[in-house]
């Protein structure tokens, strides 16, 4: 929504609003007025995915509106919030009626809410003895994908519970989600559960945007939601989402399941993917035990919980108790209470990135949120400030947004007492004072400020660190401090620059003791032959991720090939559309990075991987690799970890010499790792090792360090 202002949408901050609409003695106008709000609610949240108040206000808004329906139940319409379960059709995808109605849940914050949803359901049923099952509530978005025969045919958004959205062709690209089930359950199977990013892909997910110059993501469940609402299922296939299932739609299959836990050990046989773990329950006393089980080891889990689901277990009596217009009267949700402090916001600063990008971030008192002591929060971008309209001074309430990184959710406007002040942002770098460059980015309708200095001493740290990142050239010991003192003392402006360091000028940095400078410069050294994507990867183009700089390697084999390449070229392949493919070429038409690429080749860096032919190679990645096998692997036999290596190719060694390809350790590890250290050869874990397997069919993988080493 170009040009709106949101602040005027929303009326402050819900606790206000809970003290102003007394339900009482509502009138009309407060009615409506609260209608307005939710909407405006449900739309930042379902369709700009910028939830602008906490769940839990949210709530209390909802209930509200309930109580006041309750009172009036004559003004109710069809359009009311509570007539309908929320979320709107998005422009662009077809829309699909659900054949049956995707309903929402009841939820609750208070453990007696829940005894009294038990309870009312042993009044309903008397004389039975009742089983109940409880399954973390997966944060996420919901999703239902329709089997025939145990082929997939559609997936759709919840939309607005009636009519959803058709994403097919976004959750095929899934990689938890079969395309085929491992054996045909029967005629229809429409299951339904929530597609999710777990917090490591998150993580990355947001730093890989922030270093393309895109906005990052306030939390894994906005980032699931815009990675859902795109078009091009292309960019979908690079987020890293997953999904749990845990219900049902539309079931008519050879032999239904009489239970939750038969049908949640049927979605396991069918291959597809259930809740971690759940608990089944005979009374209200084992399900608080679950809950606060379900609460302690929430953090382990690959995915945010907002709270449990507790169901009733018996699919016949289900059906006996039936459903509200809204929800089923089977099931509940209980949700945990985020985990938020209240604090004095003290400052705010900004952070230039690799790109040049200015990110706010708030300076706090230091307050313990979950265990840990906060002090600098994300204030994401102006948008989201102006939104929240966040001042110098003011109290803030500070959330462990998707438990991830500390957010500001909002300002406690009652405490102001017009000391704080407005922040703008700088009109000059804070790190080289050039002046900054305001961009408006249509796509996602955000504003950015930027450094446009590419010697800005921020950003040639954020290139070095990139390059020398794990990801990257994976250099050891070029961590953070190291870069920075490099560049202060100006001894290292480019990654070029980096081999032309000499163990004098890396050892005379403070704190650097011979050996580490040592260890640092073998780093270095070892880094000219990682393989052509690494090394793509490094050159930190914009929009060019991992994943990205992996095709490119494929396909031009070559960084003189790929410098050559045309816009034609470049969008026919996979992962690449327009705006990646123009961001290459203007990367490659900058004289700078020209001479980058000059300067690289003739430190030897590999610049062409002539010896790796992707398309007859990918099957045989270690192919004329001599591999060592020591110490105890966490996962792998010996025997299995043999196969893998000569099903690609390799030959597994028993000892270790200079021709060692690398060698494969695991725990108690003895002579032999010792000896591959002192002679410099590679060393990989399991995970490393797995890594560099082909995981989607055996085409798509690049040779492993030193597979090209010639
Ligand atoms: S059962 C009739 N089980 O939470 C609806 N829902 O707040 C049956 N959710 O709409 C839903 N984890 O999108 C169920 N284990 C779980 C869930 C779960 C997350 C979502 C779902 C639902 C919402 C309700």
């Amino acid at each position: 929504m170009p040009g709106m202002d949101l602040r005027n949408l929303f009326c402050g901050p819900g606790k206000e609003a809970l003290v102003s609409v007394g339900v009482m003695a509502p009138d009309r106008g407060q009615y409506d007025s609260l209608v307005e709000k939710i909407r405006s609610h449900d739309y930042a949240y379902y369709v700009l995915a910028q939830p602008a108040i906490s769940d839990r206000e949210y709530d209390g808004l909802y209930r509200q509106l309930l109580d006041i329906e309750r009172l009036h139940p004559e003004w109710i319409t069809s359009d009311s919030p509570t007539q309908r379960v929320g979320g709107e059709v998005l422009d662009g995808f077809r829309s699909v009626p659900h054949q049956a109605p995707m309903l929402s849940l009841d939820n609750t914050y208070s453990a007696n809410e829940v005894v009294a949803f038990i309870k009312k359901l042993e009044r309903l049923f008397p004389n039975q003895p009742l089983e109940f099952t409880l399954e973390p509530k997966v944060d996420g978005v919901a999703v239902a994908v329709r089997y025939e025969n145990g082929q997939i045919r559609q997936g759709l958004t919840r939309g607005d519970g009636t009519v959803g959205d058709d994403i097919t062709s976004n959750l095929k690209t899934i990689r938890s989600i079969p395309h085929q089930l491992k054996k045909n359950p029967g005629s229809v199977l429409e299951v339904r559960g929530e597609v999710f990013m777990p917090r490591s892909g998150f993580v990355k997910l947001n730093e890989k945007r922030l270093a393309s110059g895109d906005p990052a993501f306030a939390n894994p469940r906005n980032a699931t939601a815009g990675s859902l609402k795109q078009l091009d299922s292309r960019l979908v296939s690079e987020r890293p989402l997953d999904v749990i299932f845990y219900g049902f739609g539309v079931m008519d299959i050879d032999v239904a399941p009489e239970t939750n836990v038969e049908f949640l050990e049927m979605l396991t046989s069918l291959g597809l993917p259930g809740p971690h773990r759940y608990w089944v329950c005979r009374d209200a006393a084992s399900i608080l035990g679950a809950l606060e089980e379900l609460n302690s080891m929430r953090k382990e889990l690959p995915y945010e919980t907002d709270g449990a689901v507790i169901k009733l277990n018996s699919m016949r009596l289900r059906e006996e108790a039936g459903n509200t217009s809204k929800s089923p009267r089977w099931a509940m949700a209980y949700k945990f209470e985020a985990e938020q402090q209240l604090t004095r916001l003290r400052d705010i600063v900004v952070q230039v990135g690799r790109t040049g990008v200015l990110t706010p971030v708030a300076e706090l008192d230091p307050i313990l949120i979950a265990g840990s002591t906060v002090s600098r929060a994300t204030l994401h971008n102006e948008d989201d400030m102006k939104r929240k309209d966040v001042r110098i001074g003011d109290w803030v309430l500070v959330e462990k947004a998707g438990e991830v990184i500390p957010a500001v959710v909002r300002v406690e406007l009652g405490e102001r007492n017009g000391s704080e002040r407005i922040f703008h942002f700088p009109t000059h770098c804070p790190e080289c004072a050039t002046e900054i460059v305001k961009e408006s980015h249509e796509s996602s309708g955000s504003t950015i400020y930027r450094c446009p200095n590419r010697s800005c001493p921020a950003q040639v740290r954020g290139r070095l660190i990139q390059w020398c990142s794990r990801g990257g050239m994976d250099i050891e010991g070029g961590g953070e401090v190291l870069i920075r003192q490099l560049v202060e003392s100006d001894l290292v402006r480019t990654p070029a620059d980096l081999y032309r360091l000499d163990i004098a000028q890396v050892a005379s940095l403070e704190r650097m003791a011979d050996k580490s400078a040592q260890n640092f410069l073998d780093g270095v050294a070892a880094s000219r032959k990682r393989e052509l994507w690494r090394l793509i990867y490094s050159l930190g183009l914009p929009h060019v991720g991992a994943s990205t700089a992996k095709s490119l390697a494929k396909e031009f084999g070559s960084l003189s090939g790929l410098s050559q390449a045309t816009h034609e070229q470049l969008v026919s392949i996979e992962d690449i559309g327009d705006v990646v493919a123009t961001s290459i070429l203007d990367w490659f038409a900058d004289p700078e990075n020209q001479s980058l690429i000059l300067e690289l080749t003739n430190h030897g860096l590999l610049v062409e991987e002539s010896h790796w032919n992707a398309q007859s190679g990918a099957t045989r990645i270690f192919t004329g690799q001599s591999i060592v096998l020591t110490g105890t692997l966490p996962t792998l036999k010996r025997q299995q970890a043999t196969e893998m290596i000569e099903r690609f190719g390799g030959k597994v060694s028993a000892s270790v010499s200079r021709k060692t390809s690398f060698v494969l350790a695991g725990d108690d590890a003895g002579s032999k790792l010792e000896k591959a250290q002192s002679l410099g050869v590679r060393i990989l874990s399991e995970a490393d090792f797995l890594a560099l397997l082909p995981d989607s069919g055996p085409e798509n993988k690049q040779p492993p360090h030193g597979a090209v080493v010639s």
